[in-house]
């Protein structure tokens, strides 16, 4: 990891744990460089015609990493170069992490899991409690997401380009250190 110019041809792509703020930054990013702005899950939700927690509460997870798994591969097909979004799991897949690497500049956004616990309720609050499927009812949203990040460290850190801590930043705080990180000129 560590800073590289961002305007070389590259799709900027977006990974880290659910409530980072992976789909405001993206947005504001997309925003602020002119590009396409593309999400995952949202891509995965239209293919399938209903919700991630749909296909989750329906065929399973592994059904769900094979949908996210096709709509990371048209995402970085796609043109012109665009903001991309992954869904917080995308990573896992070691697939999807090589190709992420080389056809992306890829930037890990982290946060503390008590911020990342915050974000994610107010989030459900505020979609009017759109279920979150990793999250087991009963247990410490703080708890589980820790246990989450933890587990995915490796994989994180392994598709990672450049680092970004969000933590006590706004979206569009964390979208203008995304631009400093990677050094593209700030607007
Ligand atoms: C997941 C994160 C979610 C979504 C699915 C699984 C994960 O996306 O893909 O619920 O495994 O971390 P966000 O990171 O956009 O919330």
């Amino acid at each position: 990891m560590g800073t590289v110019p961002v305007d070389d041809g590259r799709h900027l792509v977006l990974i880290g744990m659910m409530g980072v703020g992976k789909s405001s930054v993206g947005r504001r990013l997309a925003l602020r460089l002119g590009r396409q702005f593309l999400d995952t899950d949202k891509m995965v939700e239209e293919e399938a015609g209903c919700t991630v927690a749909d296909i989750f509460a329906g065929e399973g997870e592994a059904a769900f990493r094979t949908l996210e798994a096709a709509a990371v591969r048209k995402a970085l097909d796609s043109q012109p170069y665009a903001v991309i979004a992954f869904g917080g799991g995308a990573v896992l897949d070691p697939i999807t992490r090589g190709l992420a690497r080389q056809l992306a500049l890829v930037v890990w956004l982290q946060a503390p899991a008590r911020e990342l616990a915050r974000r994610v309720s107010a989030s459900m609050r505020r979609s009017g409690g759109a279920a979150r499927p990793l999250l087991a009812p009963g247990r410490s949203t703080e708890q589980v997401l820790d246990e989450i990040a933890r587990a995915r460290e490796d994989a994180y850190k392994s598709a990672a380009h450049v680092l970004v801590d969000t933590a006590g930043r706004s979206p569009g705080q964390a979208a203008t250190a995304v631009l400093v990180a990677t050094g593209w000129p700030v607007q």
